[in-house]
């Protein structure tokens, strides 16, 4: 296994058994590295650890700067394709569903927006409680992956629901977490994002509230799922995501122009841009000139490109988003029939937590033969998650 795994070892008892996990994955090709928090000290020694993986093991927030190109959490995080936390305790895992960074491992798993598996391990009565579960619940909804406890005797003298799982189990989640991200290699998936831009003379537009986040994450995960990636975005003040072909357009005409330029050499679109149904008829070449006249605006239709695809497509899976305030299901349906999508997701735009600008959403997959499948709300990055693991499962069928 050619990765960089970090592992951040919190204050339990089975952090004994971390040792052999780390063995293990450096005797499988990895690089390891090991953060401990300061409780985690108390149960196994950093020379444990620094012998099994043959690197120093950071406990220290303000450690030996000297060594990395960044600050230390900093450098982990981006040195590192995958973070492993085990044993997770009830403390950590309620500062991480919080967002407090109050060491190096708290502050460097901030930084990290890579896989995450987090293995929680402690008494039965403490991960039962409703406040560790709502934690848990919290990190699901993010993405970050957890491998429930098992049911044994426990350290504390009793027995129950708690204990770390075995170190085979973990490399063996490990593994498949890590080759899930291959589902896609061979693959081309174009994503479109943001809003388009429908000028109304040199100085003013008609546009929209997408913020480019909801197609900018679906782009990442098809990314780290192996696929080579053609992202078209339309207005999106956000940092291009890496290792992809980013394409900047403005006006729905030109997002068309660029999507109908690749349609015949991808295996995928994904629609989540916010196209804008109607343009200016005729755009002021100089800035209009305010008048004592009120002022009309003439709009003209603009080619709906989803459509368009559904049309043209061969072998390409197309899917579509549906921006809705009302009749969320019906509505959606209908664009999934009149566009020819494999899947429409569908999302109401006046939810508290859904829609622009936000970085979570609440959705529904609507299939073809009528199936519903809703989400709570999540991170827009785990939703883009489901979307891609679905499309990977139509193209791989
Ligand atoms: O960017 P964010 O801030 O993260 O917000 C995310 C989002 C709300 C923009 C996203 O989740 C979303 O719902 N995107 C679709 C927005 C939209 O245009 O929905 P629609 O119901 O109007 O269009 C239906 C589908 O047809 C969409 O896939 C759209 O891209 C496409 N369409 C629409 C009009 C048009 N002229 N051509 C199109 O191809």
């Amino acid at each position: 296994m050619q990765k960089n795994i970090l592992i951040g070892v919190t204050g339990g008892i089975a952090a004994y058994k971390v040792v052999e996990v780390a063995s293990r994955l450096k005797k499988s090709g990895a690089n390891v590295k090991i953060i401990m928090t300061k409780h985690a000290t108390e149960f196994v020694s950093p020379r444990t650890f620094q012998e099994i993986t043959n690197n120093a093991v950071s406990v220290e927030m303000f450690g030996d700067a000297a060594n990395f190109i960044h600050v230390e959490h900093i450098s982990l995080a981006d040195w590192a394709d995958f973070m492993l936390i085990a044993p997770a305790t009830a403390n950590f895992l309620a500062k991480t569903a919080h967002g407090i960074a109050d060491d190096l491992l708290t502050t460097t798993i901030l930084a990290f927006d890579k896989k995450i598996l987090v293995c929680p391990s402690m008494n039965t009565k403490m991960f039962e409680n409703p406040a560790t579960q709502a934690n848990l619940s919290t990190l699901k909804a993010r993405g970050i992956k957890i491998l429930e406890p098992a049911s044994g005797n426990l350290a504390c003298g009793t027995s129950g629901k708690g204990r770390l799982p075995e170190p085979t189990e973990i490399c063996a989640e490990i593994e498949k977490i890590l080759s899930e991200e291959k589902i896609l290699s061979g693959k081309k998936i174009l994503v479109t994002a943001g809003g388009t831009v429908e000028a109304i003379d040199p100085v003013r537009y008609i546009g929209n509230r997408s913020s480019g986040r909801m197609g900018f994450e679906i782009a990442k995960v098809a990314v780290n799922f192996g696929a080579e990636v053609v992202l078209i975005s339309g207005k999106s003040e956000l940092e291009p995501p890496k290792n992809l072909e980013f394409i900047k357009v403005e006006a729905a005409t030109e997002m068309r122009e660029a999507i109908l330029k690749h349609f015949d050499s991808v295996d995928s679109v994904i629609m989540s841009a916010a196209v804008a149904d109607y343009r200016i008829k005729t755009p002021s070449a100089q800035k209009i000139k305010k008048s004592d006249e009120n002022l009309t605006l003439e709009l003209v239709k603009n080619p709906d490109i989803l459509k368009e695809l559904g049309g043209l497509k061969k072998n390409q899976i197309l899917i579509g988003f549906a921006a809705e305030t009302q009749n969320i299901l019906e509505y959606a349906n209908k664009k999934l029939v009149e566009k020819n999508l494999n899947f429409i997701v569908a999302n109401d735009v006046t939810a508290e937590g859904a829609g622009f600008g936000v970085s979570t959403n609440i959705a529904s997959i609507i299939w073809r033969n009528g199936r519903v499948e809703s989400f709570e709300k999540m991170s827009k990055a785990a939703l883009a998650e489901k979307i891609i693991e679905r499309v990977a499962n139509l193209l791989n069928r």
